[in-house]
């Protein structure tokens, strides 16, 4: 199988030394790539800063903004067998970027900021991919039901749900707790570190992969 992961922040420059971004660590998308790649999957892992290292036997390509992001998804995409978005990307990005820093001068800064592509959303409508389609959703309540709302509206085959609110998990540590959304059930992975929920996940979105398109290509 051939998986597609995103990974980390994106940030969007404001001027040459500031930049809009959030905190996302990209360790929840990193080790699904090691995951996949330990399974002998080729994993694609397209990811924005981090501090991480690149997990072995697996390519990949650095991204900063959301719009580099997106170009790099809407090349590869329609090669790919399954694909995991686990990117924090950036819904707003500043509508120009100053081409000198940004002097102190007025007592208020209003920054103009316009939406990003959607890159979960694009990858059936735009993009036109076919493949197995996972997204998560970073939520602070109503987790289910929002998942569902996204399970739905973007055309994914899955969504991973966290409740990004809760201490100790989600953004930038070491844990996280999820939901998995389908069309026809929930399942809830109890508390763990990312490298043991990825492998799980790992395990259920092959074998789902697998019941939806019967052989490996
Ligand atoms: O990186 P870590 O520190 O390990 O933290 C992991 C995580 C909390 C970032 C991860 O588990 C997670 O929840 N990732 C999704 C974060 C997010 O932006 O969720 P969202 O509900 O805002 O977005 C929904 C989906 O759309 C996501 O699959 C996201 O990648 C995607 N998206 C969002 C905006 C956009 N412009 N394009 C997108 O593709």
């Amino acid at each position: 199988m051939k998986v597609l992961i995103t990974a980390g922040p994106t940030r969007e420059p404001i001027d040459p030394v500031r930049f809009l971004t959030n905190r996302s660590s990209g360790r929840m998308g990193y080790a699904l790539a090691e995951a996949f790649a330990r399974r002998e999957e080729q994993v694609l892992l397209i990811s924005g800063p981090t501090q991480l290292d690149i997990p072995d036997h697996v390519d990949f390509i650095p991204v900063e903004t959301a719009q580099e992001m997106y170009d790099a998804v809407a090349h590869y995409l329609p090669k790919m067998d399954a694909a995991i978005f686990c990117a924090a990307v950036a819904d707003y990005t500043p509508v120009t970027v100053a081409a000198q820093k940004i002097k102190k001068s007025a007592d208020t800064l209003t920054l103009e900021l316009k939406k990003t592509p959607d890159i979960l959303g694009s990858a059936r409508q735009v993009i036109g991919f076919q493949g197995y389609l996972v997204g998560f959703a970073a939520e602070t309540e109503d987790l289910e039901q929002n998942a569902r709302t996204k399970l739905e509206r973007k055309g994914c085959d899955m969504i991973i749900a966290n409740n990004v609110s809760r201490a100790g998990i989600g953004f930038d540590s070491a844990e996280n707790e999820v939901l998995i959304v389908e069309a026809a059930e929930n399942t809830a992975l109890p508390r763990d570190t990312k490298e043991h929920l990825a492998q799980h996940l790992a395990d259920i979105i092959s074998e789902r992969w697998l019941r939806k398109h019967g052989t490996m290509s």
